[in-house]
Protein backbone atom coordinates (compact mmCIF):
# COMPACT_ATOMS: atom_id res chain seq x y z
CA UNK A 1 0.00 0.00 0.00
CA UNK A 2 1.45 3.56 -1.12
CA UNK A 3 -0.49 7.15 0.38
CA UNK A 4 2.00 8.55 -1.74
CA UNK A 5 1.26 10.93 -4.64
CA UNK A 6 3.66 10.92 -7.69
CA UNK A 7 5.48 13.98 -8.67
CA UNK A 8 3.51 14.55 -11.46
CA UNK A 9 0.27 13.98 -9.09
CA UNK A 10 2.00 17.35 -7.22
CA UNK A 11 2.38 19.38 -10.16
CA UNK A 12 -1.22 18.55 -11.04
CA UNK A 13 -2.40 19.51 -7.60
CA UNK A 14 -0.26 22.46 -7.43
CA UNK A 15 -1.81 23.74 -10.52
CA UNK A 16 -5.03 23.53 -9.56
CA UNK A 17 -4.14 25.41 -6.40
CA UNK A 18 -2.35 28.29 -7.94
CA UNK A 19 -4.71 28.84 -10.56
CA UNK A 20 -8.23 28.82 -8.17
CA UNK A 21 -6.02 31.17 -5.95
CA UNK A 22 -5.04 33.70 -8.63
CA UNK A 23 -7.68 33.64 -11.06
CA UNK A 24 -10.87 32.10 -9.29
CA UNK A 25 -10.91 33.58 -6.18
CA UNK A 26 -10.55 37.65 -7.18
CA UNK A 27 -13.94 37.37 -8.42
CA UNK A 28 -16.07 34.53 -7.07
CA UNK A 29 -18.19 36.57 -4.41
CA UNK A 30 -19.62 38.62 -6.85
CA UNK A 31 -20.25 35.77 -9.55
CA UNK A 32 -21.77 34.21 -6.93
CA UNK A 33 -24.21 37.83 -5.74
CA UNK A 34 -25.09 38.26 -9.69
CA UNK A 35 -25.25 34.49 -10.38
CA UNK A 36 -22.79 34.74 -13.34
CA UNK A 37 -20.73 32.42 -15.23
CA UNK A 38 -17.28 32.43 -14.81
CA UNK A 39 -16.64 33.03 -19.21
CA UNK A 40 -13.22 33.97 -18.87
CA UNK A 41 -11.93 31.72 -16.13
CA UNK A 42 -13.21 28.65 -18.12
CA UNK A 43 -11.34 29.41 -20.63
CA UNK A 44 -8.45 29.84 -18.89
CA UNK A 45 -9.20 26.60 -17.32
CA UNK A 46 -9.35 24.99 -21.01
CA UNK A 47 -5.73 26.28 -21.82
CA UNK A 48 -4.83 24.66 -18.97
CA UNK A 49 -6.15 21.29 -20.16
CA UNK A 50 -8.59 20.87 -16.91
CA UNK A 51 -11.49 20.26 -19.46
CA UNK A 52 -10.18 17.26 -20.74
CA UNK A 53 -8.16 15.72 -18.08
CA UNK A 54 -8.91 12.16 -18.66
CA UNK A 55 -9.18 11.90 -22.39
CA UNK A 56 -6.75 10.71 -24.59
CA UNK A 57 -4.09 13.26 -25.98
CA UNK A 58 -5.33 11.64 -29.50
CA UNK A 59 -8.53 13.82 -29.42
CA UNK A 60 -7.16 17.29 -27.84
CA UNK A 61 -7.19 15.23 -23.23
CA UNK A 62 -4.32 15.61 -21.19
CA UNK A 63 -3.97 11.55 -20.64
CA UNK A 64 -4.11 11.37 -17.60
CA UNK A 65 -5.77 9.53 -14.87
CA UNK A 66 -8.91 9.54 -12.20
CA UNK A 67 -6.35 10.20 -8.92
CA UNK A 68 -4.94 13.77 -10.90
CA UNK A 69 -8.62 14.41 -11.90
CA UNK A 70 -9.77 14.39 -8.45
CA UNK A 71 -7.19 15.96 -6.93
CA UNK A 72 -7.55 19.09 -9.48
CA UNK A 73 -11.28 18.94 -9.01
CA UNK A 74 -10.41 19.70 -5.13
CA UNK A 75 -8.30 22.18 -4.98
CA UNK A 76 -11.19 24.13 -7.67
CA UNK A 77 -13.64 23.44 -5.15
CA UNK A 78 -11.64 24.58 -2.00
CA UNK A 79 -12.34 28.15 -3.67
CA UNK A 80 -15.12 27.85 -6.23
CA UNK A 81 -17.28 25.21 -6.24
CA UNK A 82 -19.45 26.67 -9.57
CA UNK A 83 -16.33 26.36 -11.45
CA UNK A 84 -15.70 23.02 -10.63
CA UNK A 85 -18.97 20.95 -11.12
CA UNK A 86 -18.52 22.84 -14.73
CA UNK A 87 -15.33 20.93 -14.77
CA UNK A 88 -16.82 17.74 -13.46
CA UNK A 89 -19.82 17.59 -16.04
CA UNK A 90 -17.53 18.27 -18.95
CA UNK A 91 -14.50 15.50 -17.77
CA UNK A 92 -16.47 13.02 -16.08
CA UNK A 93 -20.26 13.00 -17.25
CA UNK A 94 -19.85 14.38 -21.47
CA UNK A 95 -16.06 13.53 -22.38
CA UNK A 96 -15.96 10.04 -20.37
CA UNK A 97 -19.05 9.48 -22.01
CA UNK A 98 -18.30 9.97 -25.35
CA UNK A 99 -14.54 8.36 -24.90
CA UNK A 100 -16.30 5.16 -23.61
CA UNK A 101 -18.87 4.42 -25.82
CA UNK A 102 -18.70 6.68 -28.77
CA UNK A 103 -17.77 5.86 -32.76
CA UNK A 104 -14.64 6.82 -33.93
CA UNK A 105 -16.85 9.79 -36.15
CA UNK A 106 -18.45 11.07 -32.85
CA UNK A 107 -15.18 11.85 -30.89
CA UNK A 108 -13.71 13.42 -34.16
CA UNK A 109 -16.43 15.35 -34.35
CA UNK A 110 -17.32 16.42 -30.76
CA UNK A 111 -15.16 14.70 -28.32
CA UNK A 112 -11.73 17.01 -29.61
CA UNK A 113 -13.45 20.25 -29.28
CA UNK A 114 -14.54 18.91 -25.73
CA UNK A 115 -11.87 17.74 -24.48
CA UNK A 116 -10.33 20.93 -25.36
CA UNK A 117 -12.52 22.61 -23.94
CA UNK A 118 -13.27 24.53 -27.42
CA UNK A 119 -16.73 23.61 -26.70
CA UNK A 120 -18.54 22.57 -23.63
CA UNK A 121 -20.62 19.98 -23.02
CA UNK A 122 -23.62 18.98 -20.53
CA UNK A 123 -25.36 15.58 -19.60
CA UNK A 124 -28.87 15.64 -19.43
CA UNK A 125 -30.90 13.34 -17.98
CA UNK A 126 -33.21 14.49 -15.04
CA UNK A 127 -36.90 15.51 -16.01
CA UNK A 128 -39.49 17.16 -14.06
CA UNK A 129 -41.19 13.12 -13.45
CA UNK A 130 -37.77 11.62 -13.24
CA UNK A 131 -35.21 12.90 -11.28
CA UNK A 132 -34.01 10.03 -9.26
CA UNK A 133 -36.50 7.82 -10.79
CA UNK A 134 -34.47 7.94 -13.85
CA UNK A 135 -36.22 5.24 -16.14
CA UNK A 136 -39.54 7.20 -15.91
CA UNK A 137 -37.73 8.88 -18.77
CA UNK A 138 -40.70 11.05 -20.46
CA UNK A 139 -38.55 13.11 -23.17
CA UNK A 140 -39.05 10.64 -26.66
CA UNK A 141 -36.91 9.76 -29.45
CA UNK A 142 -39.18 8.36 -32.00
CA UNK A 143 -37.47 6.59 -34.78
CA UNK A 144 -38.28 7.94 -38.31
CA UNK A 145 -35.61 5.81 -40.41
CA UNK A 146 -32.14 7.93 -41.07
CA UNK A 147 -33.13 10.17 -38.05
CA UNK A 148 -34.94 10.43 -34.52
CA UNK A 149 -37.27 13.09 -33.92
CA UNK A 150 -36.64 14.24 -29.87
CA UNK A 151 -39.47 16.01 -27.92
CA UNK A 152 -39.70 16.80 -24.41
CA UNK A 153 -37.98 18.89 -21.30
CA UNK A 154 -34.74 18.44 -19.53
CA UNK A 155 -34.52 20.08 -16.29
CA UNK A 156 -31.79 20.80 -13.76
CA UNK A 157 -29.39 21.05 -16.69
CA UNK A 158 -25.74 22.02 -15.41
CA UNK A 159 -24.11 24.20 -18.84
CA UNK A 160 -27.61 24.14 -19.87
CA UNK A 161 -27.37 27.88 -21.17
CA UNK A 162 -23.67 27.33 -22.07
CA UNK A 163 -22.98 24.52 -23.41
CA UNK A 164 -22.81 23.65 -27.44
CA UNK A 165 -23.51 20.08 -27.09
CA UNK A 166 -25.55 18.13 -25.12
CA UNK A 167 -25.79 14.00 -24.39
CA UNK A 168 -29.64 13.97 -24.05
CA UNK A 169 -31.14 10.75 -22.66
CA UNK A 170 -34.55 9.96 -24.05
CA UNK A 171 -37.19 7.20 -24.42
CA UNK A 172 -37.46 5.72 -27.66
CA UNK A 173 -39.85 2.65 -27.17
CA UNK A 174 -41.71 2.72 -24.05
CA UNK A 175 -42.17 -0.92 -23.91
CA UNK A 176 -39.01 -1.85 -23.72
CA UNK A 177 -38.76 -0.19 -20.19
CA UNK A 178 -35.51 1.24 -19.20
CA UNK A 179 -34.13 -1.17 -22.55
CA UNK A 180 -36.32 1.20 -24.29
CA UNK A 181 -34.27 4.18 -23.76
CA UNK A 182 -31.35 5.33 -25.95
CA UNK A 183 -28.43 8.28 -25.24
CA UNK A 184 -27.95 11.13 -27.90
CA UNK A 185 -25.56 13.65 -28.72
CA UNK A 186 -27.61 17.05 -29.74
CA UNK A 187 -26.20 20.29 -31.14
CA UNK A 188 -27.21 23.48 -29.27
CA UNK A 189 -27.71 25.15 -33.05
CA UNK A 190 -30.38 22.67 -34.38
CA UNK A 191 -33.80 23.47 -34.78
CA UNK A 192 -36.31 23.04 -32.07
CA UNK A 193 -33.24 23.29 -29.49
CA UNK A 194 -34.60 25.75 -27.13
CA UNK A 195 -32.80 26.77 -23.49
CA UNK A 196 -35.58 27.42 -20.95
CA UNK A 197 -35.28 29.78 -17.80
CA UNK A 198 -32.30 30.00 -15.82
CA UNK A 199 -32.72 28.48 -12.34
CA UNK A 200 -31.92 30.76 -9.20
CA UNK A 201 -30.04 28.84 -6.65
CA UNK A 202 -29.29 28.39 -2.94
CA UNK A 203 -25.47 27.37 -3.94
CA UNK A 204 -23.17 26.75 -7.08
CA UNK A 205 -24.81 30.05 -8.05
CA UNK A 206 -21.83 30.90 -10.84
CA UNK A 207 -22.78 27.50 -12.83
CA UNK A 208 -26.11 28.06 -15.03
CA UNK A 209 -28.48 25.29 -14.36
CA UNK A 210 -31.12 25.75 -17.03
CA UNK A 211 -33.93 24.28 -18.13
CA UNK A 212 -34.19 22.67 -22.19
CA UNK A 213 -36.90 21.98 -24.30
CA UNK A 214 -36.73 19.91 -27.07
CA UNK A 215 -39.44 20.57 -29.61
CA UNK A 216 -39.24 18.21 -33.14
CA UNK A 217 -35.32 18.44 -32.93
CA UNK A 218 -33.96 15.92 -35.71
CA UNK A 219 -31.26 13.77 -34.52
CA UNK A 220 -29.42 11.80 -37.10
CA UNK A 221 -29.25 8.52 -36.11
CA UNK A 222 -25.17 8.51 -36.46
CA UNK A 223 -25.81 10.88 -33.04
CA UNK A 224 -26.75 7.86 -30.71
CA UNK A 225 -24.29 6.67 -28.42
CA UNK A 226 -24.03 2.71 -28.38
CA UNK A 227 -26.43 0.33 -29.66
CA UNK A 228 -30.07 0.50 -29.74
CA UNK A 229 -31.50 0.42 -25.98
CA UNK A 230 -28.13 1.43 -24.10
CA UNK A 231 -29.11 4.79 -23.07
CA UNK A 232 -29.89 3.92 -19.43
CA UNK A 233 -26.69 1.88 -19.04
CA UNK A 234 -25.00 4.39 -20.35
CA UNK A 235 -26.18 7.04 -17.83
CA UNK A 236 -25.58 4.70 -14.88
CA UNK A 237 -21.90 3.79 -15.79
CA UNK A 238 -21.28 7.86 -16.52
CA UNK A 239 -22.98 8.40 -13.10
CA UNK A 240 -20.22 5.79 -11.87
CA UNK A 241 -17.39 8.27 -12.38
CA UNK A 242 -19.42 11.24 -12.20
CA UNK A 243 -19.75 10.23 -8.57
CA UNK A 244 -16.23 10.39 -7.89
CA UNK A 245 -16.20 13.72 -9.52
CA UNK A 246 -18.73 15.43 -7.09
CA UNK A 247 -17.19 13.15 -4.02
CA UNK A 248 -13.74 15.16 -4.96
CA UNK A 249 -16.17 18.39 -5.35
CA UNK A 250 -17.62 18.18 -1.42
CA UNK A 251 -13.96 16.98 -0.22
CA UNK A 252 -12.66 19.99 -1.95
CA UNK A 253 -15.56 22.18 -0.35
CA UNK A 254 -15.20 20.82 3.19
CA UNK A 255 -11.11 21.39 3.19
CA UNK A 256 -11.55 25.12 1.78
CA UNK A 257 -13.69 26.11 5.00
CA UNK A 258 -11.57 23.65 7.12
CA UNK A 259 -7.99 26.04 6.22
CA UNK A 260 -10.48 29.16 6.62
CA UNK A 261 -11.33 27.98 9.94
CA UNK A 262 -8.17 26.85 11.29
CA UNK A 263 -6.70 30.47 9.63
CA UNK A 264 -9.11 32.40 11.74
CA UNK A 265 -8.99 30.52 14.57
CA UNK A 266 -5.48 31.42 15.12
CA UNK A 267 -5.67 35.14 14.78
CA UNK A 268 -8.98 36.11 16.19
CA UNK A 269 -8.86 36.50 19.83
CA UNK A 270 -11.22 36.25 22.64
CA UNK A 271 -11.40 36.16 26.06
CA UNK A 272 -6.96 37.40 25.87
CA UNK A 273 -6.24 34.61 24.00
CA UNK A 274 -6.75 33.70 20.02
CA UNK A 275 -9.74 31.25 19.79
CA UNK A 276 -7.64 28.20 18.61
CA UNK A 277 -6.89 28.07 22.39
CA UNK A 278 -10.24 27.74 23.50
CA UNK A 279 -10.40 23.64 23.51
CA UNK A 280 -14.42 23.70 22.39
CA UNK A 281 -12.68 25.57 18.89
CA UNK A 282 -9.39 23.00 18.81
CA UNK A 283 -11.75 20.22 19.55
CA UNK A 284 -14.15 21.50 16.41
CA UNK A 285 -10.98 21.61 14.13
CA UNK A 286 -9.91 17.84 15.27
CA UNK A 287 -12.95 16.75 14.11
CA UNK A 288 -13.23 18.52 10.81
CA UNK A 289 -10.11 17.54 9.87
CA UNK A 290 -10.30 13.69 10.80
CA UNK A 291 -13.25 13.60 8.65
CA UNK A 292 -12.17 15.77 5.72
CA UNK A 293 -9.42 13.07 5.72
CA UNK A 294 -11.63 9.86 6.14
CA UNK A 295 -13.44 11.49 3.11
CA UNK A 296 -10.28 11.73 0.84
CA UNK A 297 -9.56 8.52 1.38
CA UNK A 298 -12.59 7.02 0.29
CA UNK A 299 -12.41 9.52 -2.72
CA UNK A 300 -9.03 8.16 -3.73
CA UNK A 301 -10.19 4.47 -2.80
CA UNK A 302 -12.79 5.09 -5.71
CA UNK A 303 -10.40 7.25 -8.06
CA UNK A 304 -7.73 4.04 -7.69
CA UNK A 305 -10.12 1.62 -8.54
CA UNK A 306 -11.68 3.44 -12.07
CA UNK A 307 -7.75 3.74 -12.85
CA UNK A 308 -7.06 0.42 -11.97
CA UNK A 309 -10.16 -1.21 -13.91
CA UNK A 310 -12.19 -2.53 -11.00
CA UNK A 311 -15.69 -2.09 -10.59
CA UNK A 312 -16.28 1.45 -9.10
CA UNK A 313 -20.34 1.21 -8.62
CA UNK A 314 -20.21 1.29 -5.13
CA UNK A 315 -16.54 2.87 -3.87
CA UNK A 316 -18.28 6.15 -5.93
CA UNK A 317 -21.10 5.73 -4.15
CA UNK A 318 -19.40 5.44 -0.90
CA UNK A 319 -17.32 8.31 -1.67
CA UNK A 320 -19.93 10.84 -2.65
CA UNK A 321 -22.20 9.86 0.26
CA UNK A 322 -19.72 10.38 3.01
CA UNK A 323 -17.93 13.61 1.43
CA UNK A 324 -21.41 15.25 0.78
CA UNK A 325 -22.34 14.83 4.12
CA UNK A 326 -18.59 15.72 5.49
CA UNK A 327 -19.11 18.63 3.24
CA UNK A 328 -22.06 19.91 4.69
CA UNK A 329 -21.02 19.00 8.17
CA UNK A 330 -17.30 21.08 7.57
CA UNK A 331 -18.89 23.90 6.45
CA UNK A 332 -21.56 24.78 9.62
CA UNK A 333 -18.94 24.55 11.85
CA UNK A 334 -16.36 26.28 9.97
CA UNK A 335 -19.24 29.14 10.27
CA UNK A 336 -19.31 28.39 13.57
CA UNK A 337 -15.61 28.98 14.11
CA UNK A 338 -15.72 32.39 12.27
CA UNK A 339 -18.75 33.74 14.71
CA UNK A 340 -20.63 36.45 13.04
CA UNK A 341 -17.77 36.83 10.07
CA UNK A 342 -19.42 33.60 8.91
CA UNK A 343 -22.68 35.11 8.44
CA UNK A 344 -21.16 37.42 6.05
CA UNK A 345 -20.58 37.26 2.39
CA UNK A 346 -16.81 38.60 2.56
CA UNK A 347 -15.55 35.41 4.79
CA UNK A 348 -16.22 33.03 1.93
CA UNK A 349 -17.73 30.10 4.62
CA UNK A 350 -21.05 31.05 4.07
CA UNK A 351 -20.88 30.83 0.43
CA UNK A 352 -19.25 27.21 0.68
CA UNK A 353 -21.75 25.92 2.99
CA UNK A 354 -24.45 26.79 0.79
CA UNK A 355 -22.74 25.55 -1.89
CA UNK A 356 -21.93 22.12 -0.18
CA UNK A 357 -25.71 21.31 -0.05
CA UNK A 358 -25.91 20.54 -3.82
CA UNK A 359 -23.42 17.72 -3.45
CA UNK A 360 -26.34 15.74 -1.14
CA UNK A 361 -28.57 16.18 -4.60
CA UNK A 362 -26.80 16.12 -7.89
CA UNK A 363 -25.85 12.40 -9.63
CA UNK A 364 -27.94 10.97 -7.18
CA UNK A 365 -28.92 12.11 -3.65
CA UNK A 366 -27.60 10.99 -0.78
CA UNK A 367 -30.72 8.23 -0.68
CA UNK A 368 -30.29 6.97 -3.65
CA UNK A 369 -26.22 6.25 -2.92
CA UNK A 370 -27.16 4.42 -0.04
CA UNK A 371 -29.33 2.45 -2.43
CA UNK A 372 -26.91 1.71 -5.06
CA UNK A 373 -24.53 0.63 -1.77
CA UNK A 374 -27.06 -1.26 0.21
CA UNK A 375 -28.02 -2.97 -3.60
CA UNK A 376 -24.76 -3.92 -4.58
CA UNK A 377 -23.76 -5.40 -0.84
CA UNK A 378 -26.51 -7.73 -0.93
CA UNK A 379 -25.58 -8.49 -4.73
CA UNK A 380 -22.47 -9.70 -3.48
N1 LIG B 1 -23.87 0.13 -14.57
C1 LIG B 1 -24.46 -0.61 -15.53
N2 LIG B 1 -25.77 -0.95 -15.51
C2 LIG B 1 -26.49 -0.50 -14.46
C3 LIG B 1 -25.93 0.27 -13.42
C4 LIG B 1 -24.56 0.59 -13.51
N3 LIG B 1 -23.95 1.32 -12.59
N4 LIG B 1 -26.90 0.56 -12.53
C5 LIG B 1 -28.03 -0.02 -12.97
N5 LIG B 1 -27.77 -0.67 -14.15
C6 LIG B 1 -28.69 -1.44 -14.98
C7 LIG B 1 -29.28 -2.61 -14.20
O1 LIG B 1 -28.44 -3.73 -14.24
C8 LIG B 1 -30.59 -2.85 -14.94
O2 LIG B 1 -30.34 -3.55 -16.13
P1 LIG B 1 -30.87 -5.08 -16.34
O3 LIG B 1 -32.35 -5.04 -16.10
O4 LIG B 1 -30.47 -5.40 -17.74
O5 LIG B 1 -30.15 -5.88 -15.30
C9 LIG B 1 -30.99 -1.44 -15.35
O6 LIG B 1 -29.81 -0.64 -15.33
C10 LIG B 1 -32.02 -0.82 -14.42
O7 LIG B 1 -31.45 -0.82 -13.12
P2 LIG B 1 -32.32 -0.78 -11.82
O8 LIG B 1 -33.38 -1.83 -11.86
O9 LIG B 1 -31.37 -0.79 -10.67
O10 LIG B 1 -33.04 0.65 -11.99
P3 LIG B 1 -33.87 1.50 -10.98
O11 LIG B 1 -35.07 2.02 -11.71
O12 LIG B 1 -34.10 0.75 -9.71
O13 LIG B 1 -32.92 2.79 -10.72
C11 LIG B 1 -31.10 3.98 -9.73
C12 LIG B 1 -31.62 2.65 -10.27
C13 LIG B 1 -29.72 3.67 -9.18
C14 LIG B 1 -31.98 4.53 -8.62
C15 LIG B 1 -31.00 5.02 -10.89
O14 LIG B 1 -32.27 5.34 -11.39
C16 LIG B 1 -30.29 6.29 -10.46
O15 LIG B 1 -29.06 6.32 -10.44
N6 LIG B 1 -31.02 7.38 -10.12
C17 LIG B 1 -30.39 8.66 -9.82
C18 LIG B 1 -30.29 9.49 -11.07
C19 LIG B 1 -29.11 10.41 -11.05
O16 LIG B 1 -28.08 10.13 -10.45
N7 LIG B 1 -29.24 11.51 -11.76
C20 LIG B 1 -28.16 12.40 -11.93
C21 LIG B 1 -28.42 13.30 -13.11
S1 LIG B 1 -26.92 14.03 -13.74
C22 LIG B 1 -26.53 15.22 -12.65
O17 LIG B 1 -27.11 15.36 -11.62
C23 LIG B 1 -25.34 16.06 -13.06
C24 LIG B 1 -25.05 17.18 -12.17
O18 LIG B 1 -25.79 17.49 -11.28
C25 LIG B 1 -23.87 17.97 -12.32
P1 LIG C 1 -36.68 13.45 -6.36
O1 LIG C 1 -36.26 12.27 -7.15
O2 LIG C 1 -38.06 13.92 -6.49
O3 LIG C 1 -36.37 13.15 -4.82
C1 LIG C 1 -36.98 13.87 -3.76
C2 LIG C 1 -36.55 13.21 -2.45
O4 LIG C 1 -37.02 11.86 -2.40
C3 LIG C 1 -35.03 13.13 -2.29
O5 LIG C 1 -34.66 13.32 -0.94
C4 LIG C 1 -34.72 11.72 -2.73
O6 LIG C 1 -33.51 11.22 -2.17
C5 LIG C 1 -35.93 10.97 -2.19
N1 LIG C 1 -36.16 9.72 -2.91
C6 LIG C 1 -36.57 9.55 -4.19
N2 LIG C 1 -36.61 8.25 -4.51
C7 LIG C 1 -36.22 7.58 -3.40
C8 LIG C 1 -36.06 6.18 -3.08
N3 LIG C 1 -36.30 5.22 -3.99
N4 LIG C 1 -35.64 5.85 -1.83
C9 LIG C 1 -35.39 6.83 -0.91
N5 LIG C 1 -35.52 8.15 -1.15
C10 LIG C 1 -35.94 8.51 -2.39
N6 LIG C 1 -29.57 16.50 -13.75
C11 LIG C 1 -29.07 16.23 -14.99
O7 LIG C 1 -29.52 15.32 -15.66
N7 LIG C 1 -28.02 16.96 -15.46
C12 LIG C 1 -27.45 17.98 -14.78
O8 LIG C 1 -26.52 18.60 -15.28
C13 LIG C 1 -27.99 18.30 -13.50
N8 LIG C 1 -27.48 19.35 -12.79
C14 LIG C 1 -28.12 19.75 -11.65
C15 LIG C 1 -27.76 20.93 -11.02
C16 LIG C 1 -28.46 21.39 -9.92
C17 LIG C 1 -28.07 22.68 -9.28
C18 LIG C 1 -29.54 20.63 -9.41
C19 LIG C 1 -30.36 21.11 -8.23
C20 LIG C 1 -29.88 19.44 -9.98
C21 LIG C 1 -29.19 18.98 -11.11
N9 LIG C 1 -29.59 17.82 -11.79
C22 LIG C 1 -29.07 17.51 -13.01
C23 LIG C 1 -30.72 17.06 -11.30
C24 LIG C 1 -30.38 16.16 -10.10
O9 LIG C 1 -29.62 15.07 -10.52
C25 LIG C 1 -31.71 15.73 -9.45
O10 LIG C 1 -32.22 16.89 -8.81
C26 LIG C 1 -31.53 14.60 -8.49
O11 LIG C 1 -31.16 13.41 -9.16
C27 LIG C 1 -32.79 14.37 -7.65
O12 LIG C 1 -33.95 14.30 -8.45
P2 LIG C 1 -35.24 15.19 -8.07
O13 LIG C 1 -34.78 16.58 -7.90
O14 LIG C 1 -36.29 14.91 -9.07
O15 LIG C 1 -35.69 14.66 -6.65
Amino acid sequence: MDFKLSEEHLMIRDAARDFARTELLPEVIERDTHQRFPVEQVKKMAELGFLGMMVDPKYGGGGMDTVSYVLAMEELSKIDASASVIVSVNNSLVCWGLETYGTEAQKEKYLTKLATGESIGAFCLSEPEAGSDATSQRTTAIDKGDHYLLNGTKNWITNGGSADYHLVIAQTDREKGHRGINAFIVEKAWDGFEVGPKEDKLGIRGSDTHTLNFNDVKVPKENRIGEDGFGFKFAMKTLSGGRIGIAAQALGIAAGAYEMARDYSKIRKAFGTEICNHQAIAFKLADMHTEIEAARHLVMKAAWDKDQGNNYDMSSAMAKLYASKVAMDVTVEAVQVHGGNGFVKEYHVERLMRDAKITQIYEGTSEIQKLVISRGLLRD
